[in-house]
C-alpha cells in the first residue's frame, strides 16, 4: 500500500542541548561533562553560529534549551545567546523553556530570561528527600528547590515544571508518598516523573550490576499508581506516560492546556532543528545527529560548517511506523485522520493487525476516530511501541 502525500509542515520548534553540569548524577547518560568556564564560553560561541546557519529556515513557536544544565550558563553567556536569538528573529517563540537545576537558578538569570521571553521552566528536582538527593549524586538540597521555585514565581514564571524520579533505589513508598505530595503542594503547572532507567556506563548500573541493591519492579508499579493517584487527585491531567499538566477550564480537551506543548510536537511527528552537542533534529524527513563532543562540535561551526554527525532519511512507512509509537505514549493516542495528515498512511489499514493485538491483551482499545492505549498499555507503552516499528 502506498502512502498519500503527508502535509509538509513548516519547522516550528527548536532544541538547544546545553552539554554541561556542574557534577554528573549517578543515574544520568545524557551527554554532558563538568567543564571549565573556557569550553563553555567556547560553546557560546560555536551556538551562536550554529543559529546563525539555521536562523532564516524557520521562526520557531516553541523552543527548548536542555541538557545538561542550560541554567549553569552565566549572566552574561545567557545575554550573548539571547541578543543573537533576538538579532536573528528567533525569539517571540509561544512557549519557551529552559531547563534548571535547583542549585543554579539565581533571581538575575531568572529575570534576565524572562525578559527576553523565556516563559516556561523545567526543574530538575527528582526528590524531596535528603538522603536520596545524595545517592543520586545531586548538587541541591530540598531547601534549594523551595527557594528557586520562589525566585522563578518571583521573576514571572507562571508556567513551571517539576521532574520527579522514582523506584530510585533506597526509596520507599512512604517516601516516595511524601515526596510527592510535597511537589504538588508546590504548586507548579506541570509534573513530569520517570522511572529510574540504568543506563549502561553510568555509576547506578555498575551498582545494580555488583548487586549492591535489587530493582523491585512490583514496587516499582505501585509508585507509578501511587504518581497517577496523586497527580490526578492535585487537578493535574495526565497527557502522556510520564508527563501531567493543569488545564485551565473545567472542561479539558484531550492535551490539558498546560501541557508541554514542545514535546507534544515530538510525539506527534513535527519537525524540529535541534542544535548543540549530541542534539538530534527532524527537519523535513531528515534526521539529524550532532556530534556528542563538545571540543569537535566547536571545531566544526569555528569552520563555518554545522556539526553533524549522521544524517539519515527513513523511508515513509518507517518513518511512520515511529511517528505512531511515540504518539502512543500520549493518552489520547492517535486520531486517525491526524495520523494520515501527518504521516500520509492510514493507521487502520496498515497496523490492524498490531492494533488487534494491543487490544486483545487489554493494552489497547480503538472507537470510529482513534486508537489509544488503555492504563494497562501506557504502563508498558515501550513494548506496546515498539509492534508499530516497520
Ligand atoms: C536533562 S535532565 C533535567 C535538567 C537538569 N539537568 C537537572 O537534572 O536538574 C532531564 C530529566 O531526565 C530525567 N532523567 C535523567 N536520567 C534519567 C534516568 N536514568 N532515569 C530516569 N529519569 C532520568 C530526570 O528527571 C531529569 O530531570
Ligand atoms: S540529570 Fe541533569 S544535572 Fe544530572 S547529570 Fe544529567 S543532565 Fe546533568
Amino acid at each position: 500500500m502506498t502512502a498519500l502525500e503527508p502535509s509538509v509542515e513548516p519547522v516550528t520548534s527548536l532544541y538547544v542541548h546545553v552539554p554541561f553540569c556542574a557534577h554528573k548524577c549517578a543515574y544520568c547518560a545524557f551527554y554532558s561533562e563538568a567543564s571549565n568556564g573556557e569550553v563553555i564560553a567556547r560553546y557560546v560561541g560555536a551556538l551562536l553560529c550554529e543559529l546563525e546557519l539555521v536562523a532564516a529556515d524557520f521562526k520557531p513557536r516553541t523552543i527548548f534549551f536542555g541538557g545538561g544544565t542550560p541554567s549553569l550558563l552565566n549572566l552574561r553567556q545567557w545575554e550573548q545567546i539571547l541578543q543573537a536569538m533576538e538579532r536573528l528573529n528567533l525569539t517571540g517563540a509561544a512557549e519557551w523553556t529552559v531547563e534548571c537545576n535547583p542549585a543554579t537558578v539565581s533571581p538575575d538569570k531568572a529575570r534576565l530570561l524572562r525578559a527576553y521571553g523565556v516563559n516556561r521552566i523545567s526543574m530538575g528536582v527528582q526528590s524531596l528527600d535528603e538522603a536520596l538527593l545524595d545517592r543520586l549524586g545531586r548538587i541541591h538540597s530540598r531547601e534549594m528547590v523551595f527557594k528557586s521555585f520562589d525566585i522563578l514565581r518571583a521573576a514571572g514564571f507562571d508556567n513551571v515544571n517539576l521532574d520527579l524520579m522514582f523506584a530510585i533505589p533506597g526509596q520507599t513508598m512512604a517516601v516516595w508518598r511524601e515526596t510527592l505530595r510535597e511537589a504538588l503542594a508546590m504548586g507548579s503547572e506541570h509534573l513530569s516523573s520517570y522511572e529510574v532507567i540504568y543506563e549502561e556506563d553510568t555509576p547506578l548500573y555498575a551498582q545494580l550490576k555488583a548487586g549492591e541493591f535489587d530493582a523491585d519492579e512490583d514496587l516499582a508499579c505501585d509508585m507509578y499508581e501511587e504518581l497517577i493517584a496523586q497527580a490526578a487527585q492535585a487537578g493535574f491531567q495526565q497527557y502522556e506516560i510520564a508527563n501531567f499538566a493543569r488545564h485551565s477550564s473545567p472542561i479539558a480537551g484531550d492535551i490539558p492546556s498546560r501541557a508541554c506543548s514542545h514535546n507534544v510536537n515530538y510525539w506527534r511527528g513535527g519537525s524540529f532543528y535541534g542544535l548543540g552537542p549530541s542534539a538530534t533534529g527532524c527537519v523535513r524527513g531528515v534526521r539529524t545527529k550532532n556530534w556528542s563532543n563538545t571540543r569537535f562540535y566547536c571545531e566544526q561551526l569555528e569552520q563555518g560548517r554545522r556539526a553533524i554527525e549522521s544524517k539519515e532519511e527513513l523511508a515513509s512507512i518507517a518513518r511512520a511506523g515511529e511517528i505512531a509509537a511515540f504518539g502512543l505514549r500520549m493518552n489520547s493516542g492517535w486520531p486517525f485522520e491526524q495520523f494520515r495528515q501527518v504521516t500520509g498512511w492510514d493507521l487502520q489499514r496498515e497496523w490492524s493487525g498490531e492494533m488487534d493485538q494491543l487490544i486483545r491483551q487489554g493494552w489497547g482499545r480503538s472507537d470510529q476516530r482513534r486508537f489509544q492505549l488503555t492504563p494497562a498499555g501506557l504502563r508498558f507503552a515501550d513494548s506496546a511501541a515498539e509492534l508499530f516499528l516497520r
